[in-house]
Parts: C-alpha cells; sequence; structure tokens
C-alpha cells in the first residue's frame, strides 16, 4: 500500500477534478467534484484547493474542461477564444504562486490539438510534480544533512507544504517526512499560520497521518523556540522565486528568516522549477495578494475585534536570498548563502 503522502491530491474522474476540500481539514474528509471553470476558480480563491503546484495543476485541469465545454476535437475560432478567456480567469485566480500561470499556459498551449490534449498534458503535468518531488525531497534531505550533521533534528516549518499542496509527496513537509522515515527526527514545530491556520490544520493533519511526532505553535513563538534551542533547521516552501533568489512564501517567513539568521538556524526553501520567476531579479517587485480583512477580524465565526475593524491581510511576504541559508529543487541546490549555514 502507498503511504499517505504518495497519494494524489487531486485527479480527474468522469469530466471533473476531484479534490479534497482542505478548508473542512482536520475535522471532515470532504471531496469536491470540480465541473466547470467557474467551480475551479471558486476553489482556488476561497482555497478549498491550495499551495502552488496544486493550484496550478487545478488550473491547468480547469483549462481543460473549458476545452471540453467550448471546442470539439480540431474545432478552432469563438471555442478558442472563449477557452483563452477561461485560461485567463484562471491564471489570475491568485496573483502570487507563478505556478499558477506557468501551468496555465502550459495546458493552453495544446489547444489546436483539442481537449484531449489539453487533459493529457494537464494530467501529465500531475505525474510530473509527483516525480519532481521526489527528486526534489532527495536533494532537500542532502542539503539538511550537509548542514545538520546531528543524528536527531528539531524541525520548525510554516504554512502547508506537503502532499495537499502538490501532487503528492510534498517540499518542505516532504523532506521532513522522508528526514522521519529515516529516524532522524524528535521533533517537527508547525506554525499555526495565521490567519487560516494551514499549520495548524493542515501540516499538523499530515504529521499525524505520518506519526511523525510535532506541536503546534503561535507564529509568535518561533522565534522563542528557536532562543531556546528548540530549531535546528527551517524548512519552507515558496510561491514565486525571483532570478536572484528572492523568495514570496506564507505570511510570516520573512520573520522566521531573520530570527533563523539572528540565532544563525540554517533556513531551507524547497521548491520546484517552476516556482522560480527569472523575469523578476527583485523580490518588491512580486505582486503580493491582499486578502479580506474578516479572516483576521474574526476567529472560528466570531468577531474579534471593534466593529469598523480594517486589517492589514497580505497572504504573502519576500524573504530576501540574503536571509536563505539555500534554496533546493528538482535539480538540487540553486542558491547558498552563508549567512546562516
Ligand atoms: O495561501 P496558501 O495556503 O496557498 O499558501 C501556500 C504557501 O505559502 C506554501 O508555502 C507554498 O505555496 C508552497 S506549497 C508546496
Amino acid at each position: 500500500m502507498s503511504k499517505p503522502s504518495d497519494q494524489p491530491s487531486l485527479r480527474w474522474d468522469d469530466n471533473a477534478i476531484v479534490t479534497l476540500d482542505q478548508r473542512a481539514l482536520p475535522h471532515e474528509r470532504r471531496f469536491l467534484h470540480l465541473s466547470t471553470v467557474d467551480d475551479v476558480v471558486t476553489a482556488i480563491t476561497t482555497l478549498a484547493v491550495r499551495g502552488a503546484p496544486s493550484i496550478g495543476l487545478a488550473g491547468a485541469l480547469g483549462v481543460a474542461l473549458s476545452a471540453y465545454a467550448h471546442c470539439s476535437q480540431g474545432s478552432t475560432g469563438d471555442g478558442h477564444e472563449a477557452v483563452r478567456a477561461d485560461a485567463h480567469r484562471l491564471a489570475a485566480a491568485r496573483p502570487t504562486a507563478v505556478n499558477l500561470a506557468w501551468a496555465v499556459d502550459r495546458a493552453l498551449a495544446r489547444l489546436d490539438d483539442g481537449p484531449d490534449a489539453v487533459l493529457a498534458e494537464a494530467t501529465a503535468m500531475i505525474d510530473e510534480d509527483l516525480a519532481v518531488n521526489r527528486q526534489m525531497v532527495a536533494h532537500a534531505v542532502q542539503a539538511v544533512r550537509d548542514r545538520c550533521p546531528q543524528r536527531s533534528l528539531r524541525l520548525l516549518t510554516h504554512c502547508n507544504t506537503g502532499r495537499l499542496a502538490t501532487a503528492a509527496v510534498g517540499t518542505a513537509l516532504g523532506t521532513i517526512l522522508a528526514l522521519a522515515d529515516a529516524g532522524r527526527v524528535t521533533e517537527v514545530l508547525v506554525d499555526e499560520t495565521r490567519p487560516l491556520l494551514q499549520g495548524a490544520r493542515l501540516t499538523a493533519w499530515e504529521l499525524a497521518e505520518a506519526g511523525v511526532p510535532h506541536r503546534v505553535c503561535v507564529d509568535s513563538a518561533a522565534a522563542a523556540a528557536m532562543s531556546q534551542g528548540l530549531v535546528d533547521c527551517v524548512l519552507v516552501g515558496a510561491d514565486r522565486i525571483t532570478a536572484r533568489g528572492d523568495v514570496a512564501n506564507k505570511i510570516g517567513t520573512y520573520a522566521l528568516a531573520i530570527a533563523a539568521a539572528h540565532h544563525g538556524i540554517p533556513f531551507i526553501v524547497v521548491a520546484p522549477e517552476s516556482s522560480w520567476d527569472r523575469s523578476l531579479a527583485d523580490g518588491r517587485d512580486i505582486v503580493i495578494e491582499e486578502r479580506a480583512d474578516d479572516e483576521v477580524t474574526f476567529y472560528g465565526g466570531t468577531r474579534t475585534t471593534p466593529l469598523g475593524t480594517r486589517a492589514y491581510n497580505p497572504a504573502f511576504d519576500v524573504t530576501p536570498a540574503s536571509l536563505i541559508s539555500a534554496i533546493v529543487s528538482e535539480h538540487g541546490v540553486h542558491h547558498a548563502s552563508e549567512v546562516s549555514a
């Protein structure tokens, strides 16, 4: 039987995308059947499907849904225009992760060959993501070994970068699971990841499923944990990486990197080649998604602020390359800084 982390997070079945509704976890294992482009856009914007590689794969399958809706095999003209408009909507559903536009464009490039070809490209990308993640995890395990020779590791991670965020296996969390499989993990500290709790809800769920010892901490406890010697290495994912290695990732990542640098703790980013955007040099040019105030002003359905209070709610921040010990992809270590290694 395959390990839970190897199970695909989304698949094509009976003209629909089938995926776990990540909003319902950890309480409920609810599957969504997304059969229209509107369904896919809504799933991406509401974070039912989330994580840079996963939203890319959902977007690519969304192009296939559109192609079947608007084009018969070999047709051109208005049908193609409609698919292009849908592809544009899918790619714009979330602005920060470059994987989304990359995957949508890749599926769209097969449109002239008909809907079956678009679908074949999208499903090939699911298989590819799985293979890429396995290669990346092998390199990242080595990068951790090089920087943390001690046998028993205390790791810290932020957000969710596991199988839910990818086709399967995961990136940073995949690396943590592989280290745990090798008997090298004493404990994982999981940032709860305010405001939508991807760490508390999803990463803790994946770690529990795999039987890896972990504790959840509030995001603001991470620096204190480092100062108390509870963290040997920080591992995170990425939504967009610029040519010089600045990394956009879930809000709170930058603060973690500053704290890790202060304490001399390796800070490793694990992300596929498809997360690189070499058209940008400087991370300050990355578009950061701003989300609704009520994600911050409510907690568990209850307002926590005075009526009318506004929120500052960026979904991501940018960590400069100088604070990152290593960026690891399926090709190996792309960037290594001496700052904290
Ligand atoms: O808003 P989210 O939950 O989609 O943010 C996800 C992250 O920031 C992840 O760290 C990133 O997409 C990498 S997932 C392998």
